[in-house]
Formats: structure tokens, C-alpha cells, sequence
């Protein structure tokens, strides 16, 4: 397999989605087996479903911390590491993914657009969000002991952006600058991700009306292939290190 054609002008913007984390054994969304086959979306990853049943909501959320031991990035994560090396700030990778797999592998110039399983915040206070690896697997609720110190009883939340929820306004913006700013080898690549959610599954237009090549890995054809200009179907941690030119 012929490697991307990537020039010493080219500007890489790329998208990965739960498929780019399955050969490292991370279950993917949807499909056979998928997340959402045995959880229903509305009950865990939404603020509804937390105001309703928090516990169920923190069972999910940590047994997915509890699955995360043991679970290292793949070749697919460390090609995009040296992509990154290659192109420094040429370089945008943008993940839907929240298991923290392309920052253990190395990746620096990176965003986690739908947050990050090892992260909690406060449903209350406004204290950042912060590094939390514990699973609350035996049904306690944990509490913010900033709130507690204050008398105020507050339940920590994941620092997951459920369906309903808002972006990060400066995450977007940071995209919409790689993606605008200026020259026309800009090259789009989409790594394991159905295209279903909004609005990173909007990226590959945007980067179309830019005159941006589109490129997508995944091992099946999704419902948007059509809006790419070159579609190669195969496991990411096989296609990529071929594609991106550095041979694992
Ligand atoms: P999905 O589960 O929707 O899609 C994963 C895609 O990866 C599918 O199209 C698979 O065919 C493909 N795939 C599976 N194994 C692969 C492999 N080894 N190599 C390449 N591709 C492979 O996951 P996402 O598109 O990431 O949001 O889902 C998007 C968002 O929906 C997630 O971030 C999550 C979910 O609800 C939140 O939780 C907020």
C-alpha cells in the first residue's frame, strides 16, 4: 500500500474514534458487542440519566476505569506519534476517544473532545477538573471534599461530555483555526469512527469546503464513506503505520 502523499507543507488534521483503540482491547460504541448494546446511551451517558440513577451512571463509568488495567496504545497510536514528530505544529489530532490512550503513547499536539475517563469534576464548584482513577464500583457515590469542607454535599461527575451536552467552546475553536488557516494542502484524515456524532462527524466538510484532501481508515464502511475522497476499509493498527509512511 502506497503511503500518503504528506509534503513539507502539508497540514494534517485527523480524527480518531473508538475503532483506532479497539486492537489495543477497547470496546467500540456501536455494533456487535458495542458499549451502547448493553447500556442504553440515555441511561448512562447523558445528565439526565445521571440526575435519575447516579449510581448506575458511576457503576458504568467505573467499570470502564477498572477495563482501562492493563491496556496499552496499539500501532495505530504510535504511527500518529510519528506523524506528530515529522510535522510539529503541522500537526492536529483530534480525538472522540476518552480512554487517554494517544496521550500515554506520546501524542502532545492533541484534543479530547469528549473528555477523559481518568478525569472528575464537581457537579457544584468550579475547582478543574482533576485527575481521578478510582472505580466506585461498590455503589458509594463520591462527593467533592472541597464542597464537604465547606458544608455543602456535592456529587463528583465524570469529566465525560454526555449527549446533550456542550463542547468545549475553545476545543472547537482551536479545530476551526487549524482547519482555516490558510494554504491548501490541508489533508483530513478519519481514524476508526462511524461518523455518526455531531459535530466531529462534521469536520470532513468542513475540511472539503476548504479544498483539503479526505481521507478514512476503518474497518467497515460507514454511512458518510461517500464524503471522503479515498476510503481504506482494515484494522487501523495494520493500515496506518503503512499509510503514514513509518513501518512498525
Ligand atoms: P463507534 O463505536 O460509533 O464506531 C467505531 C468505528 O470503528 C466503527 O465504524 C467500526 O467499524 C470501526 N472499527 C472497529 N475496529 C476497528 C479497527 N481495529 N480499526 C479501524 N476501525 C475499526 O465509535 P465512535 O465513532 O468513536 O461519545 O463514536 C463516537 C462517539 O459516540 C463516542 O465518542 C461516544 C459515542 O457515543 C460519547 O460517549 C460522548
Amino acid at each position: 500500500m502506497d503511503a500518503l502523499a504528506i509534503g513539507p507543507a502539508t497540514r494534517v488534521l485527523v480524527l480518531t474514534g473508538a475503532g483506532v483503540s479497539a486492537e489495543s482491547g477497547v470496546p467500540t460504541f456501536r455494533g456487535a458487542g458495542g458499549l451502547w448494546e448493553g447500556h442504553p446511551i440515555e441511561q448512562v451517558a447523558s445528565p439526565q440519566g445521571f440526575q435519575r440513577d447516579p449510581t448506575l451512571v458511576w457503576r458504568f463509568y467505573s467499570l470502564r476505569r477498572a477495563a482501562m488495567a492493563g491496556i496499552v496504545p496499539n500501532p495505530a497510536h504510535r504511527a500518529l506519534v510519528a506523524l506528530e514528530q515529522r510535522l510539529g505544529d503541522r500537526f492536529l489530532l483530534v480525538t472522540q476517544n476518552v480512554d487517554g490512550l494517544h496521550r500515554d503513547a506520546g501524542s502532545e499536539r492533541m484534543i479530547e473532545i469528549h473528555g477523559n475517563l481518568m478525569t472528575s469534576r464537581c457537579t457544584t464548584c468550579d475547582r478543574p477538573p482533576f485527575r481521578d482513577t478510582t472505580a466506585y464500583a461498590d455503589g458509594t457515590l463520591p462527593l467533592c471534599v472541597l464542597c464537604s469542607e465547606r458544608g455543602v454535599t456535592a456529587l463528583l461527575r465524570p469529566h465525560i461530555v454526555w449527549f446533550g451536552e456542550w463542547l468545549d467552546p475553545d476545543h472547537l475553536a482551536r479545530v476551526e483555526a487549524f482547519i482555516g488557516a490558510g494554504g491548501h494542502d490541508l489533508l483530513f484524515i478519519a481514524i476508526g469512527t462511524s461518523g455518526l456524532v455531531y459535530p466531529a462527524a462534521g469536520f470532513v466538510e468542513d475540511v472539503r469546503y476548504r479544498g483539503g484532501r479526505t481521507v478514512l481508515v476503518n474497518a467497515e464502511r460507514p454511512e458518510n464513506a461517500r464524503a471522503f475522497d479515498a476510503v481504506h476499509l482494515g484494522p487501523a493498527g495494520e493500515l496506518l503505520p503503512a499509510l503514514l509512511g513509518c513501518g512498525q
